[in-house]
């Protein structure tokens, strides 16, 4: 088989409320997409990696995308479909049959330890898989206006990447019905009736996405990683 990497890169990280796209963030001095890209570069199993931007990325550049990285300028409005625009554009380079690791530049702790966790956990598994992380915390619930608890038992986070095969993905976004309300790939796939494994991930690969996640996000990168 062969791993091609999807970075969805084209989001404004509004709720960090910096003047930089938050992907572009000084993370111990290196942009965050930067740290986001060696994980997959360092992986053997990774044949190549795409990432998408928004036309208008003035920062991509200087990220220094050297070599194994083909930049998709074909950002979208929501996350969904940055990525949708994605495997539309890379078409002709992959088969149906080859999987594509999709993930989050925002997730800049990723390792290629996990990355090949995530593969040989998931393996022919028909429903592909994603990283994620057992709840450690009590769940409470205010949706429906009563404070409700749920029990934590069985509870995951949802990480990246979120591994499928190029044609289930791409059939699963394209028939999601709302853009808005699918915030992760897996769920796309879900509702095609598939149950994608779930593989324990890492704390380090954290979603960087409020400004008290950046220190932690340095201590981890500071860390040797395999
Ligand atoms: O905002 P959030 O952290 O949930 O975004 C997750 C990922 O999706 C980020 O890497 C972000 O750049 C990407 N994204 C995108 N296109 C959008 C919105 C978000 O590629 N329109």
């Amino acid at each position: 088989k062969r791993y091609f990497a999807l970075i969805p890169a084209a989001g404004v990280g509004a709720r960090m409320a910096a003047s930089s796209p938050k992907q572009y963030l000084p993370l111990n001095g290196v942009p965050m997409l930067q740290h986001t890209l060696e994980a997959f570069r360092r992986s053997a199993l990774i044949a190549h990696t795409y990432v998408v931007v928004s036309a208008a990325d003035g920062y991509i550049d200087s990220v220094a995308p050297e070599g194994g990285v083909t930049v998709l300028r074909c950002g979208g409005a929501t996350r969904m479909d940055s990525i949708l625009n994605g495997l539309r554009a890379i078409r002709a380079e992959v088969r149906d049959d080859d999987m594509v690791l999709v993930h989050d530049a925002a997730r800049p702790g990723l390792t290629p330890a996990l990355i090949a966790k995530l593969i040989s956990a998931v393996g022919e598994h028909e429903g592909g898989g994603l990283l994620a992380l057992p709840v450690v915390d009590t769940v409470k619930s205010t949706r429906s206006g009563a404070l409700e608890t749920t029990p934590r038992d069985g509870l995951w986070l949802a990480q990246t990447p979120q591994m499928f095969s190029y044609a289930l993905l791409l059939r699963a976004l394209a028939l999601a019905p709302d853009p808005n309300a699918i915030t992760d790939d897996a769920s796309a796939v879900e509702m095609l009736g598939f149950s994608p494994k779930l593989v324990e991930g890492h704390p380090r690969n954290l979603k960087v996405t409020l400004p008290t996640d950046i220190a932690i996000a340095e201590m981890y990168l500071g860390q040797d990683s395999k």
